[in-house]
């Protein structure tokens, strides 16, 4: 395909030469979308990391093609892509009928979760067109059999296709009937706290352990307290499991919950309301927090991502304690519980301000920073 990929940007995610906003599944998803020759506007995409695969598309000459991204960094790449570029004619949707509605092809990297692939497939068997195909696509050595079986569940058609340049094809076709209701969001009750989590979310309706662990450091877990006037973020809250916890003990609390993923966000939406507190708590889909105020914030709450051995998920934790640095007031305070085999209470110290241990489990470390 003649695109100038390597023009695309990543930005506002991390930079570096040895890593590109486009990969070769990018490429073999364009290159099939070009041979089965469908209108532009019959074309939706799904997980188009930072617009490789709409905006190739639309700069080939397909117009009103629809994408669905789930972060809010991918989002902000491909608009700023796609004016780089001089590119539009694409529109971005949420995962939902508007995306999918007469869709005949969909185009979709696959996702690292079962269960978020599982929402995604069964969002088009149920919203696209009854002839529609799906062409799924992944790096090889992250595809399993099961994600196969997973697509199996919704269609009637799925075939692995050759590998090719270390990328393969599954394609997906012949819907299956669905359910009356879809398969997501679900509800899980979790002693006084009600959770609700889609597919691409964190822990989906489970109650995570090291969230858990914080909640009881926080005594967050019965019993209402008069708090007014502060400002409590959840940064990275995934289903909302601390700003719903938080918000139904401190009645008068401002609360906001953020996350970069929409899955995340909508989770966390349906969380506030399923709890009652849905008119006291705000949720943001924002990249770390950055349309939240510097020194706005009493508490900050978080339990980052962590992925033991992978500098770049390390990198994601880190960006997390320097936006809590930045959105809490001089003496604000940040809780964070993380995986006792990770030690950052060095770092906390050095990016926020003097750091100690409030608890720790055999897995988990549960520290206050308070800002400096
Ligand atoms: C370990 S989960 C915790 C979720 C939730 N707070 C809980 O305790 O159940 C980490 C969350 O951080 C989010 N996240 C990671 N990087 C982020 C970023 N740069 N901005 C906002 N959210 C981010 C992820 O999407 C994920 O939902």
């Amino acid at each position: 395909m003649d695109f100038p990929y390597s023009r695309l940007r990543r930005w506002p995610d991390v930079e570096a030469d040895n890593l590109q906003a486009h990969d070769a599944t990018d490429l073999l998803l364009g290159e099939r979308a070009l041979s089965l020759g469908i209108d532009g506007h019959e074309i939706a995409v799904i997980g188009d990391e930072y617009g490789a695969i709409t905006l190739a598309l639309t700069s080939a000459g397909f117009d009103g093609v629809r994408v669905h991204q789930d972060l809010a960094s991918g989002r902000r790449a491909l608009a700023r892509n796609a004016e780089e570029l001089g590119l539009a004619g694409f529109s971005s949707h949420e995962l939902d009928a508007t995306l999918l509605d007469g869709a005949r092809l969909v185009l979709l990297q696959l996702p690292k979760a079962l269960a978020e692939l599982e929402e995604s497939a069964d969002a088009v068997a149920r919203w696209a067109a009854p002839d529609v195909v799906l062409v799924a696509g992944g790096r090889v050595k992250h595809m399993t059999i099961a994600q196969n079986e997973v697509l199996e569940r919704s269609f009637v058609e799925v075939q692995a296709q050759r590998a090719e340049r270390k990328s393969r094809l599954v394609i997906a076709s012949e819907p299956r009937p669905v359910s009356s209701e879809p398969p997501f969001p679900l509800t899980a009750q979790h002693e006084g706290l009600t959770l609700v989590g889609h597919g691409g979310a964190f822990a989906g309706a489970k109650l995570d352990i090291g969230t858990r662990v914080l909640l009881d450091v926080l005594g967050l877990d019965g019993g209402e307290e008069s708090n007014s006037g502060t400002t409590v973020v959840d940064l990275g809250c995934g289903t909302g499991a601390l700003a719903a916890s938080y918000a139904l003990a401190h009645h008068e609390a401002r609360v906001i919950a953020t996350d970069r993923s929409a899955a995340a966000v909508a989770s966390a939406r349906a969380t506030m309301a399923a709890n009652g507190v849905g008119d006291r708590v705000t949720v943001m889909h924002d990249d770390a927090g950055s349309e939240i105020a510097d020194a706005s914030a009493d508490v900050v709450l978080l339990n980052p991502p962590f992925h033991l051995g992978s500098s770049v998920h390390t990198g994601a934790a880190t960006r997390l304690f320097e936006a809590a640095a930045r959105i809490l007031r001089p003496g604000g305070e940040l809780f964070t519980v993380f995986n006792s085999s990770l030690g950052y209470r060095a770092e906390l110290t050095r990016l926020v301000g003097a750091t100690e241990q409030l608890e720790r489990t055999p897995k988990f470390t549960v520290t206050r920073s308070i800002r400096r």
